[in-house]
């Protein structure tokens, strides 16, 4: 249950990392084939599903309105598509989870549906920020009811036929955001164009063009309208290199290390933890890459190597934007100060990632300063035991699981029942690599 935190992970401290894995499928990836293979032609095939809680809570949710979706079994999911117009009216609300995407995504493209639903989510996702979704939205026409402060419950009164399309310049640098308005262009009359203040990832719209529905992109605008149909296509969804993160950091970090990740995801939109953590000193080799299913992927090589602080350059952030949690512990063991800005949306992510990573990382006796909008961590210091807690948010418990390479006392970490939402396999192949974690 992701909202238990009863799930404990205790990690001995020093050890190494050492060998070659596959991580699973990426997350971003995983929702968008349910998603746009559910409102396809025919039937789609996909491989290197990633089978967690929140890629299931959409799954789950187009089940709901009537999408035959078999698996996952193996990483393998066939869906029947029920082509633009075929989704059915849910019974009950869609329960999402922790899964902002899910939630995000969804609104978007129920917006135009001849039908009415609710979306719901757990504790952190229901106080996730909305507007920026909803007030876009209603300026193409939708009708979506939120909480008083703009969260979830979102009440969704379709408006088939009724939506119009509109240019929208965001105002954040949110794929979530432009994902959703793409796909209310969908459903909407003429032309529906976002531009993005800074490029995020891009997997919508590479998808969209492999189900051959056309978008287009000129500079940092997306265009689409509804004149397009989605064919049924194979998809094979690479490993996540979110979820990869953390072994590029902690093969880094702890001495005598080599870890090669196979089969990960290296579009561009995605890349910023590599470009990052090289300009801090990494070792990291980019082997055998190649394109599938028009996604860029490559294995990963990272070797042990002396760190150094640096200012993260801004336009980094969009491109590492889930990676910061283990990125702080990168900077904690690097030699000398790493500052991070420009990156206040870290605050509402699935917990509030700069002030929740602080804290830790200070249990911990790591000298880090939060800011309003990133964090100032002196490295160098020896990174502590202690007991923290990670806020029923995944990519904390993960991030501080790894510190433990190089910490000088055990590290407890409360609440880690999350890290199913997006990487139950972690504590086995963490353990695997070498990692001494055992999960209470
Ligand atoms: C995601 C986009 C990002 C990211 C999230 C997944 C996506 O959010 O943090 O984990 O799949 O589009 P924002 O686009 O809101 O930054």
């Amino acid at each position: 249950m992701s909202s238990s935190n009863n799930v404990i992970f205790q990690v001995q401290p020093g050890g190494s990392l050492n060998g070659e894995i596959r991580v699973p499928g990426d997350k971003s990836m995983s929702h968008r084939s349910i998603m746009l293979g559910s409102i396809a032609e025919g039937v789609t095939h996909v491989r290197g599903f990633l089978n967690a809680e929140d890629a299931m809570s959409t799954l789950e949710a187009f089940r709901a309105m009537g999408v035959e979706i078999e698996g996952p079994v193996n990483g393998e999911v066939t869906i029947h598509g029920v082509g633009k117009h075929g989704l059915k009216a849910p019974t009950k609300p869609l329960y999402l989870g922790n899964s902002g995407t899910s939630m995000r995504l969804l609104s978007g493209l129920l917006a135009g549906q001849p039908f009415d639903c609710t979306l719901t989510g757990d504790k952190s996702l229901e106080s996730r920020p909305m507007k920026r979704v909803t007030a876009p939205l209603a300026q193409m026409g939708a009708v979506i009811e939120t909480r008083e402060n703009g969260t979830a419950p979102l009440h969704i009164k379709g408006q088939a036929g009724k939506l119009q399309g509109m240019h929208y310049d965001m105002p954040i640098a949110s794929a979530q955001v432009k994902s959703c308005l793409l796909l209310a262009g969908m459903y909407a009359e003429g032309e529906t164009s976002v531009t993005e203040p800074a490029p995020t990832r891009d997997h919508t719209e590479r998808m969209l063009n492999g189900f051959g529905y056309p978008v287009t992109r000129k500079g940092s605008t997306a265009k689409i309208n509804n004149q397009g149909k989605l064919t049924a296509t194979e998809i094979d969804v690479p490993s996540d290199i979110s979820s990869a993160a953390f072994f590029l950091v902690g093969a880094s970090i702890a001495p005598d290390s080599d870890v090669t990740l196979k089969h990960v995801g290296i579009n561009p939109t995605r890349t910023g933890v590599i470009d990052i953590l090289r300009l801090m000193g990494a070792n990291i080799e980019v082997l055998n890459p190649r394109e599938v299913g028009g996604e860029p992927v490559a294995d990963l090589r990272v070797r042990s190597a002396q760190l150094k602080g640096i200012d993260i350059p801004e336009e980094l952030v969009p491109l590492a934007i889930d990676e910061f949690p283990v990125l702080f512990v990168a900077a904690a063991c690097a030699e000398g100060q790493t500052v991070l800005t420009g990156a206040e949306e870290l605050r509402v992510k699935e917990s509030d990632r700069i002030q929740v990573m602080a804290d830790g990382l200070q249990i911990l006796g790591v000298d880090a300063q939060a800011t309003k909008d990133g964090m100032i961590v002196r490295g160098g210091g020896n990174i502590g035991g202690g007991e923290v807690d990670s806020h029923g948010d995944h990519r904390i418990a993960m991030s501080f699981s790894i510190a433990g390479l190089r910490s000088s006392a055990p590290i407890t970490i409360k609440d880690c029942a999350n890290v199913n939402t997006s990487f139950k396999e972690f504590p086995s192949l963490a353990t695997q690599l070498g990692l001494k974690l055992s999960t209470l």
